[in-house]
């Protein structure tokens, strides 16, 4: 099959974004809580997230502009130095969608779901009581990018809730977590097939610890 390419400078930023977000899936999603100066609680989903590393454990997530401003969780986090990154699993997908809309910065998008709110116990930031797992995060720092005033948002973590029932020894089970995964456009997706593969180590053995 003929395989399509074109030079990345040749195509204007629309045709490059769906590629990106069409080809990098499925994307986690940070649904992240943030609190405004005001007191108000924010909620919105950011798929441009990843772990980074443990030691410190640290986070990112990727946070364009709405225009010139910055949206209200980019906004709230500068203000606050804080925020919680909760794990929504697929049956959240509907309060993850509607929690995208664009509301003005006095609007909470958890009161207007009806979604109850956990108090955090290491940032002031709540977190959300119908998550199977969520991490407070102190803000490292915020890294500036592209042309257009992005930002990648570096969060520590500073405590991690898990639902005990997900936890197998310390590790997480993927197929009892069931996070909500994010494909490109209105597409959503769920982990699917789970496969388990021992590594391969230097000398080339399979040894497997689980
Ligand atoms: C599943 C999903 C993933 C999203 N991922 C991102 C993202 O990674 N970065 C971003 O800037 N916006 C992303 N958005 C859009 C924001 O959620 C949207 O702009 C939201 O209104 C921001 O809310 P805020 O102004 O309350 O912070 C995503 C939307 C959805 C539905």
């Amino acid at each position: 099959m003929e395989i399509t390419n074109a030079r990345a400078e040749s195509l204007s930023v629309d045709e490059v974004y769906r590629l990106l977000i069409g080809l990098i899936v499925p994307r986690p999603i940070a649904w992240v809580t943030s609190l405004s100066l005001e007191g108000v609680v924010n909620l919105a989903p950011f798929s441009a997230f990843t772990y980074l590393w443990a030691e410190p454990p640290l986070i990112g997530i990727s946070v364009m502009r709405r225009g010139d401003e910055l949206k209200d969780t980019a906004r709230n986090i500068a203000a606050r130095a804080d925020f919680v990154v909760n794990i929504a699993d697929e049956t959240l997908i509907e309060p993850v969608r509607l929690s995208a809309a664009e509301h003005s910065v006095d609007v909470s998008e958890v009161e207007l779901l009806g979604l109850s709110l956990v108090p955090s116990l290491d940032v002031v930031t709540p977190r959300l009581e119908c998550v199977p797992a969520a991490l407070e995060c102190g803000l490292d720092q915020v890294i500036p990018f592209g042309g257009r005033g992005a930002q990648l948002i570096v969060g520590r973590v500073r405590r991690f809730h898990v639902r005990g029932d997900l936890l197998d020894g310390g590790k997480v089970v993927a197929e009892r977590l069931r996070p909500l995964c994010r494909i490109a456009g209105p597409k959503y997706a769920g982990l699917g097939e789970v496969r388990t593969l021992a590594p391969v180590r230097r000398d080339g053995s399979h040894s497997y610890s689980t």
